[in-house]
Order: C-alpha cells, then structure tokens, then sequence
C-alpha cells in the first residue's frame, strides 16, 4: 500500500481526496497497489469533513514520515509551496502538483531534484486542468521535432469572448455576469491580462524544447481592450477572437507569445468554446495533433493529479520526465515576429490613402459601424507595424490575425 500526503484542501486538493476515495477500488489496480491518504496538510479546520482525522498544521509531519513516499502538492502560489515542495523531493518523495506558478518558475531545479533522487516530479494538471498534455508531450510526441504548440488555455478569458461574440456584449459586462455566477475571480487579474495562460505556454514550450523558457520573456498581452466591435468586423470575414498562448519554432528560434488573436472558421481552434480550453500542436513527422477538455474545475484537474499519483507508484525508484534543463531556450525577439494586423482606425479626410502609405496594401472589411475604418494589413513584423502605426493619427486598436 502507498501512503501518501495531500498539502492544500482547497478546490482542487478537496477533489483529489474525492477521487482518491470515489475510485479507491479501480486506482488500486491500475496502481498495482491501494493508496491510501495518510494526511492533509491545511491550515483551516473542517470539521464534519471526510479528512477531519487526517488533518494537520505543520509540514514537518510529512517530511518526517518515511512511510510517505508521494505528496500531492494543491496549495497554489509559490510560497510555501516551493520550500514544501523541494524539502519533500530532497527526502526522496515523489510530488504531483497542479501548480503551474510553481511549474513554470521552477520546472527545470525540481526535476533535477527529482532525477537524482531516482523520484517523479509530476505536474500534468498544471496544464489544460483535466487535458492530458503534458503526458503526451514527454511520453508520446517523442519523435517529433514539436514546429508549433497553440493552446487556449485559459477557460474564463474564453468564456468571456465567446459570451461577447454570442451576445453582442461588452468585456466589462460579460466579466461583472461571469464574477456574479462563479465562472471568473473576484480577482481576474492573472486570467484578462493573460498571466495564467503565459506561464501555462511557458511549461509547454519548456517541455516541447527541452530547455527553459522564462514565463518573463514571453510577450503577453490580455483581453480587457477588445470590444464588440471588433466581433462585428470578424463576423463579416468569418473569423472570431480567441486568447492564444502560441509558441513556433521560426528560423531555430522560439516564437513565443500570449495575445488576444482574430482566427477564421478554418482554424482548428475555432470552435473551442465557453471554458473549454483546445491546445494544437504540429509536430515535423506526425503532423496536427489536437487536444481538447476542460481546463479548470474540482474534479476535472483533480483527475489529472492522481494520474499523476498512480504513475508515481507505478514507477517508484525510477524517474520517468525527460529532460528540460535549466539552460536557457533562444527566444525570437518579438520584434522580429510577423503577423497580418487587423486595424480599426477613425475616419477623417483621406485616411485611407494615408493608411495605405504607412501599412501598403490593406483588406477592407466594412461591418457597417460610423465614424471609423478598419482594414488588415499585409505580413509584417511587430515592429514595422509599431513603426508605421507611429506615422498616423487615429489607430483605434489593433489584433493580430493568424490568418
Ligand atoms: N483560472 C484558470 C482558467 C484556471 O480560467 O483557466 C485553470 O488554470
């Protein structure tokens, strides 16, 4: 029987304890053994709950226990979670966390721990919630040389634009009914601004490459300035505006970016929608491969953690992750990538000859809405856009197109 510790009895922590014991009988036997939760580390009380005589308040308990050789990490942040985190790997236990900060800042030292200490550091939910990607991409994909990874991976900032493409509605409406019904954060800083889903694609790049990707050095860009505007005008040219977090391969470089972008009906993640989350990955033999679920929710994640702590006692006494070093991946300065650009711009006298001398050629698209003009420019780089953005008056706002 494998003991094991679960640290953090929020959402997703209270869900791995729920699917531990749901499916006690057929995780025993894809397992090879029973697991059995010996702790709950949390600072809170529940009384009543099913863990009540299993709760305790301080971390060394765990450390200490040698019977514990897989701790479940569900805590969230970085502090304490990285001090927890690396005592246990340093006593020889295995980890499985849904903590993609943690993931994501510090992937590579823990894994390095973990391989040493012939242990797993396993982190499949910290990604895509209950998707498996992670697995696929160090077990599966394995023969590919990975060209592009494109996720939408964050459900509430999906949520939100397929509510304003559907109703005609606002960001700002959309993100007060999704906050009232539960869908968005009190706090939806990490999710509008794009945090959540850059260091999700910074795991998935790192993991891709081998090397670390800093989550710092991926451009990132949230959703709080499209509008219901910019739907009308994707409408017309059968596109929408999804939030990708995209990583691609580009003259041996990475490309990596998080970005509100505007995709047509064609694209393979068009139709990923409400909380959904979609991740695409074209690899050099296999070619389009695509992945698709739930991306957050209790149990959804929580299946995927104690995939996670079967593995891990599947495979106890041999770390099973491949390589991502801490060395560091070449990234493409973003000025150098090229995209379309879809341009909303104020009408005034002769600004469309004015546009065409700054931008070139331009694709009109008339959605019928006074007082402005938008286009989409030729492929160009970010920063002959910005330059040539610099030259005229009167840029409402700007998306870039993968198309
Ligand atoms: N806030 C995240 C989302 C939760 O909306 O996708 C999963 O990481």
């Amino acid at each position: 029987m494998s003991k094991i510790a679960v640290m953090g009895y929020g959402t997703v922590g209270s869900g791995v304890v729920e699917v531990l014991l749901t499916n006690q009988a057929s995780i025993a036997k894809r397992a090879g053994e029973a697991v059995d939760i010996k702790y709950v580390l949390d600072l809170r009380d529940f009384p009543g709950s099913v863990i009540e005589d299993r709760l305790i308040k301080d971390f060394d308990i765990i450390k200490n226990d040698p019977e514990i050789d897989i701790v479940v990490e569900t805590m969230g942040g970085i502090n304490p979670a990285y001090q927890f985190v690396k005592a246990c790997l340093c006593e020889g236990k295995s980890v499985c966390t849904s903590n993609k900060e943690l993931v994501a800042k510090y992937g590579p030292e823990l894994l390095a721990i973990a391989r040493k200490n012939n242990i797993n550091f396993l982190f499949e939910a910290s990604v895509g919630g209950g998707i498996p990607i992670i697995r696929p991409l160090n077990q599966s994909l394995t023969a590919d040389e990975i060209e592009e990874i494109t996720g939408i991976l964050n459900g509430t900032t999906n949520y939100i634009l397929t509510k304003m493409r559907d109703e005609g509605s606002d960001f700002s409406d959309v993100l007060h009914k999704a906050q009232e019904l539960g869908y968005a954060e009190r706090n939806p800083e990490a999710d509008i601004e794009g945090y959540d889903a850059c260091r999700k694609i910074a795991i998935l790049t790192s993991l891709a490459y081998g090397q670390q990707v800093d989550f710092e050095d991926i451009y990132t860009e949230g959703i709080t300035k499209i509008t219901a505007e910019d739907f009308k005008y994707a409408a017309k040219i059968n596109a929408t505006v999804k939030l990708f977090g995209t990583s691609k391969m580009v003259n041996g470089k990475v490309l990596a970016m998080v970005a509100p972008v505007m995709i047509k009906s064609t694209h393979p993640l068009y139709s990923v929608d409400d909380v959904f989350n979609g991740i695409y990955v074209r690899g050099n033999m296999l070619g389009e491969v695509m992945f698709y679920g739930k991306g957050a929710g209790k149990l959804p994640t929580a299946s995927a953690v104690v995939a996670d702590v079967v593995d891990a006692v599947k495979h106890k006494g041999k770390s099973i992750m491949t390589i991502w070093s801490e060395e560091k991946q070449e990234i493409l300065p973003f000025d150098e990538a090229e995209h379309r650009f879809f341009v909303r711009i104020k009408d005034s006298e002769g600004i469309i000859e004015k546009a065409e001398a700054v931008f070139g050629k331009l694709e009109m698209i008339d959605a019928g809405i006074e007082g402005e003009h938008a286009f989409i420019t030729e492929i160009m780089t970010e920063k002959e856009y910005r330059e040539a953005a610099g030259r005229i008056q009167g840029i409402i706002s700007m998306i870039r197109t993968d198309f």
